[in-house]
């Protein structure tokens, strides 16, 4: 049998933008220490549901740490107290019996709160839609072996590409800034020489829309680095930085 534990969750409630919030508070009692956390939610909300009640909302998809939906603070830490770890990946063992969860939304002014712990995160996507792309002349696929990669290079990209997008680094950031995203994914293009065209015009174009959606500059607080589910190195923020001097 699996071991149990019991919860105190404060969750943030806010029926709407602009409506004003607070905490609630709810009692996890003897739930097992195998449940996600999400699933903790799930099991809550049925709950309220079966009481007539405005269930938590909160966004999820893969419950596997790879489509960055997922999202929220837990005691002020962006995903939680778990290293390289999303908040769909964080079990209950982790916490001790007892403890106190305080629950938030990212809050972030280019975040805009939509209800409850779920924020919009469209501001992400439009970031890397200004820039995020190699163009290519549609029709039959080129032969493979005419675009050589080093194996150092591509590893390399690889581990900018596995930025998921979540958001942990802008919410964990003083300044709110998106860099650690941005250069993420400047340089999961910018090491590959499909990306070479337009490496400069992509980041120029990137990072004029980050601060044209409000959020801020870097000033190398590392917050970022520490909070990413990814463990994608603040060093590409300086990497970034020497593309635009470019
Ligand atoms: S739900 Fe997909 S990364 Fe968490």
């Amino acid at each position: 049998m699996s071991p149990t534990l019991s919860l105190t969750l404060r969750i943030w409630r806010q029926q709407q933008p602009g409506a004003p919030g607070g905490f609630e508070t709810h009692r996890l009692e003897q739930v097992s220490a195998d449940l996600s956390l999400l699933e903790a939610l799930d099991w809550l909300n049925e709950r309220l549901i079966a009481a007539g009640e405005r269930p938590v909302t909160f966004e999820h998809d893969c419950r596997e740490g790879i489509c960055g939906s997922c999202g929220f603070l837990i005691n002020g830490q962006a995903h939680g107290p778990q290293e390289a770890t999303s908040v769909c990946q964080l079990y209950l063992r982790r916490f001790r019996d007892g403890e106190v969860l305080v629950l938030e939304p990212w809050r972030a002014r280019a975040f805009p709160l939509l209800q409850d712990l779920s924020v919009d995160r469209s501001a992400l996507d439009r970031v890397w839609a200004a820039g995020g792309y190699c163009s290519v002349n549609t029709g039959q696929a080129p032969e493979a072996n005419t675009l050589l990669v080093g194996r150092e290079q591509a590893a390399s990209a690889f581990d900018t590409a596995s930025c998921i997008g979540c958001g942990a680094c802008v919410a964990s950031c003083r300044n709110a800034s998106a860099s650690l995203f941005v250069a993420a994914k400047l340089a999961h293009l910018g090491q590959l020489p499909q990306g070479q065209s337009e490496r400069q015009r992509r980041a120029l174009a990137m990072t004029e829309r980050m601060a044209a959606e409000g959020f801020g500059s870097c000033s190398n607080q590392l917050e970022c680095e520490a909070v990413c589910p990814k463990q994608i190195s603040a060093d590409w923020i300086s990497w970034m930085n020497r593309e635009l001097r470019r």
